[in-house]
């Protein structure tokens, strides 16, 4: 099998309703984390990982992500004829020049399941990754991205993974929830997978994030699978299906994740990377401090 990955789906027909009024004309994707938008750092995990084909599954109200990764003939002429060349190089540098970005539109939102299948003409026979960009997902400082450890891990082992993390009980409802026998450091062989269950039926409290490197039978599996949880195609299925052919791993990822689907989850990575961020870092934490000290005061009055 080909071992090196080098082409990443990002399935983002989602309507984004958790973000509503914001999401109501803009793609949820393109909800910014300080300065940059969510699928623009999905992107530079790819990037980091070896991916250099882009496959977007996009939807009606998407076409900011298109523009985003496309040339901007008017503002890099301004920029140019203003003189701000920082500004530029950031504007053209949003995408690596030997990366090509691809898009297919998926008529209808049938599901997590159904947006993977529809790559399966770009992707033909190679194993492949799956990012869901509202997962935003940091490594260890120093360390490499989580596709990164992925990508090793798959040249190693040959096998489909999964990227997962343990989550309270009570949370499993929003997973792809796995049951795992051990197999080696960081990784643990998939028994079973069950999409979103009841706390009280989950088999662990495993939860798979939103990072999959697939070989190329998931399609012929998620051909096959109906409809699932929520009356939808899942990938969790088809993952299922998988397994009756193939060995499919769990893989604890190193680093943080952020669950920028949820508004508590948004906020929590904007600030973190508003601390981490050269211009803001410092004058964010410093009036971050002040306001502890004043609610302290408050408080102790
Ligand atoms: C999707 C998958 C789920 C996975 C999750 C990770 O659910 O269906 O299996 O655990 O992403 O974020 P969603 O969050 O789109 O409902």
């Amino acid at each position: 099998m080909n071992t090196a990955i080098r082409k990443a789906v990002f399935p983002v027909a989602g309507l984004g309703s958790r973000f509503l009024p914001a999401t109501k004309a803009q793609p949820k994707e393109m909800l910014p984390i300080v300065d940059k938008p969510l699928i623009q750092y999905a992107v530079e995990e790819a990037v980091e990982a070896g991916i250099t084909e882009m496959i977007f599954i996009t939807g009606r109200n998407k076409r900011a992500i298109e523009d985003h990764f496309d040339k901007a003939y008017e503002l890099e002429a301004e920029l140019e004829a203003a003189g701000k060349q920082k500004l530029l190089d950031m504007v053209r540098e949003v995408i690596p020049k030997n990366v090509n970005c691809m898009y297919i539109r998926q008529p209808q939102a049938l599901g997590l399941g159904h947006a993977v299948l529809c790559a399966r003409p770009i992707v033909g026979d190679d194993p492949f990754a799956v990012l869901l960009a509202d997962d935003f997902m940091q490594g260890d400082p120093g360390g490499p991205g989580v596709l990164a450890q992925m990508t090793a891990a798959f040249a190693r082992e040959q096998a489909s993974l999964l990227g997962v993390q343990d989550v309270p009980r009570e949370n499993t409802r929003q997973y792809g929830i796995v049951s795992t026998e051990p197999f080696a450091e960081r990784l643990e062989k998939v028994n079973g997978i069950v999409e979103k269950p009841a706390p009280e039926s989950a088999p662990s409290t495993l939860a798979v994030v939103g990072r999959y490197l697939l070989t190329n039978r998931i399609f012929s599996c998620l051909e096959k699978i109906g409809k699932g949880a929520g009356g939808e195609i899942q990938l969790t299925d088809g993952i299922e299906a998988l397994m009756q052919y193939e060995t499919v791993l769990a893989y604890r990822y190193q680093g943080r994740r952020f669950d920028c689907g949820s508004k508590l989850g948004y906020l929590q990575a904007s600030v973190e990377i508003g601390l981490q961020h050269a211009e803001t870092g410092a004058a964010f934490a410093e009036w971050l401090a002040q306001r502890e000290s004043a609610a302290c005061g408050k408080s102790s009055t």
